[in-house]
């Protein structure tokens, strides 16, 4: 039901349209004929290249219909010459097929599926993402097709221009803002570094998932793995690649991977990566604002050691894996134990096997009492 359906605008589209329909068909070949069908494009443009084309809806938004010609035919799919009737059956006659959307909200909704005609397998890809589900639960606003691909605009993917972060930020305002800020995304934004990770590297692109649908919290140290032990990409940037090497060896990390194998169903209150960097706001540990920062850390901590004092974070050892040429004390501590602890167990096991011996002999009675 459309508020453009009164008799006022009716008459001047009917005006107008007899107007355009004059002036087409004298410029060029195309005659579309009310009542007959049109199947070309040609015919579509006779009124949508009008800029001041718009529709109402019951709830009384007003949308623009006017179909930018260069914008479509420079599209995926405006190049491979597909009709526009291929995606809107419904239009070959005017006035068209009478829509019954309450709102342009539920209108988007309704066409999106559209795509699902050809592109099965994408379809079959967001299924059970994190926005399907908020849609079936009732939440218009999760995101479709259209809203990260566009409509008659839509690029092949490599040559998207809009970073993809600034797509879902159009709905993940708050969250983009923070990446953008952050030791990511600022290289991501300032440089175009492909290194670094945008949204869809850690929730993924078309299996969205998310916190509510996987046990993303537990197993997040995986996605820094993946870019952060790779030794050359780290070193590169100066950056240590033992990190995840240290937090595994460490009592928190070794808890947590316990965790992702044996009981990947339960959370753990010992913390991940991004307990003490940050989700979306992770900065480098030199800049002033970083959780991690020298002056921060102790704060940090508290989250879950709240008795925490001033020398707290120093009984532990960061990300440094003890050595020679660092933390030296501790280094030295653990070769003492490397040498004593065999030559301890050596000499028990050596007792225990020459009183056996001894014994053994004692019984055959090849030795005498001593
Ligand atoms: C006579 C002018 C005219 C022609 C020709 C025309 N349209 Fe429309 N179209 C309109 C107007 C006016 C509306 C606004 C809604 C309404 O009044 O039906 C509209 C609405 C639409 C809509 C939005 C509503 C919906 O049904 O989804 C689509 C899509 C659309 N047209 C596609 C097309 C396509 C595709 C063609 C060519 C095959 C075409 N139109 C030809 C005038 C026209
Ligand atoms: C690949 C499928 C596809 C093709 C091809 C296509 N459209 Fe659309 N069109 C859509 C979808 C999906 C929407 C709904 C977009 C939204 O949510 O706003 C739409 C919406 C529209 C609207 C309503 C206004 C708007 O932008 O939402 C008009 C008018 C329209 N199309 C006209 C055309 C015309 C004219 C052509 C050919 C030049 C065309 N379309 C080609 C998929 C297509
Ligand atoms: C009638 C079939 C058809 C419909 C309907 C259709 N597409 Fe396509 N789409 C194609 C074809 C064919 C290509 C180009 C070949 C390819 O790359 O797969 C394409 C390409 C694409 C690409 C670029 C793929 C790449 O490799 O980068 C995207 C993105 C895309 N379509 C999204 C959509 C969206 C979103 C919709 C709904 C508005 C839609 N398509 C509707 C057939 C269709
Ligand atoms: C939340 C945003 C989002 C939604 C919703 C979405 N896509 Fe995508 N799509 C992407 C991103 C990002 C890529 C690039 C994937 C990559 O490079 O890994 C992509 C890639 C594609 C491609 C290129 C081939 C491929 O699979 O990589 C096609 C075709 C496509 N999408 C179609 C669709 C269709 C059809 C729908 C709806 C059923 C859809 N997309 C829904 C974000 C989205
Ligand atoms: C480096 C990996 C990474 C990047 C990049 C990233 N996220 Fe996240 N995101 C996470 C992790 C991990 C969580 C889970 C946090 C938790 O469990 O406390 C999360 C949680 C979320 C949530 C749900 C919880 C909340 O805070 O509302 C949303 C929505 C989200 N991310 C969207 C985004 C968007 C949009 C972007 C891009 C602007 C983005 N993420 C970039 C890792 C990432
Ligand atoms: C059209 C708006 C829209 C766009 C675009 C969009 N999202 Fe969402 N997203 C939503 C809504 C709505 C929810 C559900 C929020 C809720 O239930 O709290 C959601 C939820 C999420 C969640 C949280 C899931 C959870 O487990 O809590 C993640 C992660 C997410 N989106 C990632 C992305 C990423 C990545 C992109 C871009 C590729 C993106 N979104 C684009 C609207 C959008
Ligand atoms: C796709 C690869 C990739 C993923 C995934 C990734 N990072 Fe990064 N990260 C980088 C790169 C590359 C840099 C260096 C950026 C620069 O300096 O411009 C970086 C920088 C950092 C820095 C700043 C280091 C410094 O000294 O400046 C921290 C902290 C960080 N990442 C933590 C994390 C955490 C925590 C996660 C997981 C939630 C994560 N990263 C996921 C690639 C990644
Ligand atoms: C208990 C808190 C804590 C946890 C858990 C933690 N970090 Fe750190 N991280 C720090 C502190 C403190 C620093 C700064 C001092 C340093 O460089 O060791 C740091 C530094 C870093 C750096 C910068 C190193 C450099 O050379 O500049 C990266 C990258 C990093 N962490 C990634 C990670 C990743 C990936 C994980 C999970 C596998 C993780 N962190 C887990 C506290 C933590
Ligand atoms: C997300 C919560 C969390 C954060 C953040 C956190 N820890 Fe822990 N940490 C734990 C838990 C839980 C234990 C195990 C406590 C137990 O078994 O009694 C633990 C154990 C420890 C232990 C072993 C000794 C003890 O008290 O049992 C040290 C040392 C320690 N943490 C240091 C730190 C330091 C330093 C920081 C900050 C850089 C930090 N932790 C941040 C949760 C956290």
């Amino acid at each position: 039901m459309y508020t453009s359906v009164n008799r006022g605008t009716f008459l001047f589209h009917f005006i107008w349209f007899s107007l355009a329909l004059i002036i087409v068909t004298y410029t060029s070949g195309f005659q579309p004929v009310l009542g007959e069908g049109f199947t070309d494009n040609e015919e579509c443009y006779v009124c949508h290249s009008n800029t001041n084309l718009e529709m109402a809806f019951p709830s009384g938004e007003v949308i623009s219909i006017f179909v930018d010609r260069d914008e479509y035919e420079s599209s995926v799919h405006g190049e491979q010459g597909m009709a526009c009737i291929t995606c809107h059956a419904g239009t070959t006659e005017y006035p068209h097929q009478p829509r019954t959307e309450l709102n342009y909200r539920d209108y988007s909704l309704d066409l999106y599926a559209i795509c699902t005609r050809c592109h099965t397998e994408q379809i079959a890809e967001i299924r059970n993402n994190v926005h399907m589900v908020a849609l079936a639960a009732g939440n218009p606003n999760a995101a479709v097709c259209t809203d990260c691909h566009g409509t008659h605009n839509i690029l092949c993917v490599s040559e998207a221009i809009t970073p993809m972060n600034r797509t879902c930020g159009t709905c993940h305002g708050e969250i983009n803002e923070l990446y953008e800020l952050s030791v990511h995304g600022a290289a991501l934004i300032g440089d175009g570094n492909p290194d670094v990770p945008s949204c869809t590297d850690c929730h993924g692109s078309h299996e969205i998932i998310g916190p509510s649908n996987y046990p993303f919290h537990l197993f997040s140290p995986q996605i820094c793995g993946d870019c952060h032990s790779d030794r050359d990409l780290m070193e590169s940037y100066g950056i240590n690649p033992n990190v995840m090497d240290s937090y595994v060896s460490d009592f928190h990390g070794k808890t947590v991977i316990i965790f992702e194998t044996v009981a990947s169903d339960q959370e753990t209150n010992k913390p991940v990566c991004i307990d003490c960097h940050g989700v979306h706001d992770m900065l480098s540990p030199e800049d002033s604002h970083s959780s991690v920062l020298k002056e921060n850390l102790l704060v940090t901590c508290q989250k879950c050691h709240p008795d925490a004092s001033a020398n707290f974070p120093d009984s532990w050892l960061s990300h440094y894996n003890p050595g020679p040429d660092q933390i030296r004390p501790v280094f030295y501590v653990k070769v003492i134990y490397w040498i004593l602890i065999p030559l301890l167990v050596g000499a028990m096991a050596l007792y225990v096997v020459s009183d056996f011996v001894r014994q053994w002999l004692k019984l055959k009675g090849e030795m005498k009492d001593v």
